[in-house]
């Protein structure tokens, strides 16, 4: 018998901005899945929303969050309906409530990608993923911020979809330096959403730069030239 190949997932990086310079510099990294917005990012980018999500949606190719602001589920279900004409790329987000879930299990049940965001607890996660979400986003910055470990709450939504098998991705959200990435991978989140300092200091070690010092001082010695 002819076993099938393990499939290994990738963990998946986001950028959480609607800032088009930096997602057009991240994207040529060729490193850059996806890329999470919200009302707050819109609103410090001065940008029209729907324009920057379409701009954002002609970059990358990966979902783009875009946040529904209503918080009654027909007024979502009304506004989720202009933001998907936007882009196929584009995942609504809803807010992590009732009306919120009712708004998910409507819209991916119709084959829209949806994100569910500001997730705080592992009974909420768990919630999301009986409503359909492609995602679930726990906000680890602002759970370390109340005094919780937000890498706990990971711990367990990941435990939680595991033994249901559950294929909600988690989407670690509120990331603030790189160790909220590090312990993302440890644990095995499927994506992991940072502003772009945050994805750019994962490239930066001191020993790189004074390796690289080192390397060229050197080769300036020999008087060589590669090309
Ligand atoms: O991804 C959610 C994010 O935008 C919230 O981050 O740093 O405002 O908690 P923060």
């Amino acid at each position: 018998m002819v076993s099938s190949p393990k499939v290994i997932p990738t963990m998946k990086f986001f950028a959480d901005t609607a800032e088009l310079d930096d997602i057009r510099d991240l994207a040529a990294t060729g490193l850059l899945d996806g890329v999470t917005t919200n009302p707050s990012l819109i609103a410090k980018s001065g940008r029209d929303f729907m324009e920057v999500t379409r701009e954002i949606c002609a970059i990358v190719d990966g979902p783009v969050s875009a946040e529904v602001v209503a918080l009654d589920h027909a007024t979502m279900m009304k506004e989720a309906e202009v933001l998907r004409r936007i882009a196929d790329n584009v995942c609504i987000k809803v807010p992590l409530t009732v009306d919120g879930l009712k708004t998910c299990k409507a819209l991916t049940d119709d084959g829209t990608m949806v994100n569910v965001t500001l997730c705080f607890s592992a009974n909420q996660a768990l919630l999301a993923a009986k409503a359909g979400a492609t995602f679930v986003s726990p906000f680890v910055g602002r759970h370390d911020d109340n005094g919780m470990d937000g890498m706990d709450l990971i711990r367990d939504i990941r435990l939680i979809y595991d033994n249901y098998a559950f294929e909600t991705e988690i989407l670690v959200a509120s990331v603030r330096h790189v160790v909220h990435v590090l312990e993302s991978a440890r644990i095995g989140a499927d994506v992991m959403t940072a502003p772009p300092k945050v994805i750019h200091a994962l490239f930066n070690h001191v020993l790189t730069d004074k390796g690289i010092d080192g390397f060229l001082k050197d080769w300036a010695s020999t008087g060589q030239s590669i090309l």
